[in-house]
Parts: C-alpha cells; structure tokens; sequence
C-alpha cells in the first residue's frame, strides 16, 4: 500500500474484535492471573483491562504487509541489518515524529524491553550495587532488578493532588551514592501518565552524568501522548553518548506479541558489552515487515488511534466526577493508563479490590504492584472501544454504590 492509498483510511476503533482463540494473555490469560493471585475471577464475563494492550486493530498497512508476507510461502532465517529498510523505516520514524537522528549503527534490535532492560541491568551493574527508579512504576523494572541480585532504589515521585512530580534533591543525593549505577527511567511514566518536561529530563540527565550512573530511558510510550504535550526523546535534549534509550513498536502499535523493540546505545564500547550479552537475536520475518510497514506508513492510524484514547480518557474523566467523585484521577500527559486512586472512599486496598474484581468483574492492575505508594490506587488501561469502557465503569459505580 503506498502512502497516498493509506491517506483515504478511517479507522473505526469502536469495533468489538473478539480476541478469544488467538492466545491473548489478556482475554484467555485467567488462569495465569488465579496463579498469581492478581484475581481470584476470571470468566466469560469478565472485563480484562489490566494489561498495555490494545484491544483495536492494527494499522491496515501492516496487516497487508503480514499477508503478503505470509503468500511468500517461506519463513527461513532473516537478515535485517543488511537490509537497509528496517534501519532506514526506523531512522525514518524518529526523525519525522520526535526529530531524532538515529545513526544507524546505534540501533540494537531486541526481541522485548524488558528482556533488554534485564541484560542493560547486567551489563550496567554489578550484584549488590543499587539501580535507581521512580516508584510507583511499572512492576517489571523492580522485579528485573532483583532477579538480577541487585538493589531497587526508590527516588520515590512526589504526589501533589494527583500530579506526579520528581523529587529532585533526593535524585541527587540517590545518584552520588557510588553503589548507585544505573537509573532506569520511564518516560513517559507509566503507570502515573507523567509527560516529562525537557527541563526535568535534562535535569536527571545531568545528575546521573555528573555521578557517573548509567541512564537507560524506557520510552516505549514516547508515541502514545495525549494532545498538547510532547514526548522528548532523552537523546534529543542532551548530547552525550552515555544516554540509552528503548524504544519499541510493541505499545505504540499493539505488536507485543511480535517481540520487536529497538535499543539505541550510541557509545560503540557500551554498545559492544550490551550486544555480547544480549547475544546474537534477529526479529522473525513477521516482526521485519510489521516494523517497516508501521514506520513507514502507520501515522494515519496512530493520530487517529491516539485522539480516540483521549476520548475515552476525558469519558473515564467526566464518568467519575459525575457518578464516582471519591476516585481522584488526572487526565494522563501520555501513554493510554488511567491512575485511579481510590483512597477516598476509606476502604482497605482488599475491600476496593474485592469490589472491582470480584463484585464488577473488571480485572485492573492493583496499585501495590507498583511499589508501595501505589497502595490504594488502581491502573485502568483503556485502549478498547468506548462501549467497552462504559459497560466496565457502569460495573464499578454499581459495585461502590453502597458505600
Ligand atoms: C514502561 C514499559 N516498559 C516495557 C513494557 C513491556 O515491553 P516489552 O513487551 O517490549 O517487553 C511495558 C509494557 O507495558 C511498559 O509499560
């Protein structure tokens, strides 16, 4: 499909896909969540908004790319970084949408973040030696870091009324400390829906520079950003190679399951050390076709995508003010997660969480998981249909209803 074809294109995300039968953790993933004790009901009834998945489908571009690919009959062993269209869709996307030069020898394919996220761990820092982050943040961050035997370092967000804040003077003091060697960054932030300003980023940018710990920015929501904000790349507001930088199709296009994110390390003996322990990895034939024809011809989708997320944030905004004024909650900068802080209502996190999984049957992702300042709080992902959303929080509004 050539660009001017993709122009006529309308998506229609209020269309209800039925993903049972294709393997979907968060459809048919019940009995993982019963395993793990992150909910104790899961039926055909059930609502399942817990995981950064979407439930729309994807760009019309990618799925004729995948079919035709599909009609060439062979799936062999592939080669993508001497084929220039992978590197050059890639370069491609980050120039026009965040205007990102990528040097082409800077990208290192990966098949997930958080598989790269645990050898930049490895690689970056030894057993013992503390990695800073920002809770409450996104679970994988902390529980990489003990699997690989080092500390989690809390430089915790300050919450003013909602709004996530970075407490800068204990950044400072958590980054001199010498056992402190890298710093994971998630921006945007999930699960708090923070935008960071370049004055904050170039702030924690100099900070870990100047005490010698490695900042690795996750920013695979970098694409996801409600409108009026803007997502800077932490590699645009500071020139200096010893920033890292994830990025990734998986969220910005709903392609989690292909396995394909993209780290960008521009200092050549970083680069070298990360690579020999990530090992050898190549994207499968399906991951190659999905990545170019996104890069190359999935911005349609994507504005589109992303102004149907903010209706259904501003829905999720008005619904509580109107029905469910004890839920504090700020409309996210970026990414499509809602943080719900339930503390209003006085109740234990077990008693919110009984009424929301087991009285509503809606699945969200319990604050604690977070970290502990997440106590009280639930994350809602909504990137589904509008109607969808609404059936979920008619549930919770009835499951509180008494209280
Ligand atoms: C901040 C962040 N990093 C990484 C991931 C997962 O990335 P991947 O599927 O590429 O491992 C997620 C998924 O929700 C996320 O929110």
């Amino acid at each position: 499909m050539n660009q001017k074809e993709t122009k006529t294109l309308k998506y229609n995300f209020d269309e209800i896909i039925d993903r049972h039968g294709t393997h979907s953790v968060k459809w048919e993933g019940g009995e993982l969540l019963k395993k793990f004790g992150r909910a104790e009901r899961f039926d055909e009834d059930t609502i399942p908004m817990f995981l950064a998945d979407m439930d729309f489908a994807c760009p019309e571009p990618m799925l004729q790319a995948l079919h035709a690919r599909v009609d060439k009959k062979t799936f062999g062993y592939s080669a993508f970084l001497t084929s220039p269209h992978y590197i050059e869709a890639t370069q491609g996307w980050f120039k026009r949408r965040h205007d990102w030069q990528i040097a082409a020898d800077s990208i290192v394919y990966a098949p997930g973040t958080v598989e790269a996220i645990n050898v930049l761990i490895r690689t970056f820092s030894s057993e013992g030696q503390g990695v800073i982050v920002q809770r409450p943040v996104y679970s994988p961050f902390m529980s990489s870091i003990k699997g690989r035997k080092r500390e989690v370092v809390s430089n915790a967000l300050l919450n003013d009324g909602g709004y996530y804040t970075i407490d800068f003077d204990d950044f400072e003091q958590k980054a001199s400390d010498p056992n402190n060697t890298l710093f994971l960054l998630c921006s945007p932030h999930n699960p708090v829906g923070r935008v960071w300003t370049p004055e904050e980023l170039i702030k924690m940018a100099e900070i870990c520079l100047a005490h010698d710990v490695v900042l690795v920015a996750d920013e695979i929501h970098g694409d996801l950003i409600r409108r009026g904000y803007t997502h800077y790349p932490i590699c645009t507001l500071v020139d200096d190679d010893r920033l890292i930088s994830c990025t990734a199709i998986n969220k910005t296009f709903n392609t989690a399951g292909l396995h394909c994110s993209n780290i960008i390390i521009n200092d050549g003996e970083m680069r070298k050390r990360f690579s020999a322990n990530m090992g050898m990895k190549s994207p499968t034939p399906f991951a190659i076709t999905a990545l170019i024809a996104v890069y190359n011809h999935g911005e349609e989708w994507l504005e589109q995508v992303n102004d149907y997320i903010d209706g259904n944030l501003r829905y999720l905004d008005l619904f509580l003010k109107e029905k469910m004024p004890q839920v504090r909650y700020r409309i996210p900068e970026g990414t499509y997660l809602g943080w719900l802080d339930f503390r209003g209502y006085g109740l234990s996190s077990a008693e919110v969480h009984d009424r929301v999984y087991s009285q509503a049957n809606v699945v969200l992702q319990d604050g604690e998981s977070f970290g502990p300042e997440g106590a009280g709080f639930q994350r809602i992902c909504v990137p589904c249909p509008r109607s969808v959303l609404q059936e979920a929080m008619e549930r919770i509004y009835t499951a509180f209803e008494d209280v």
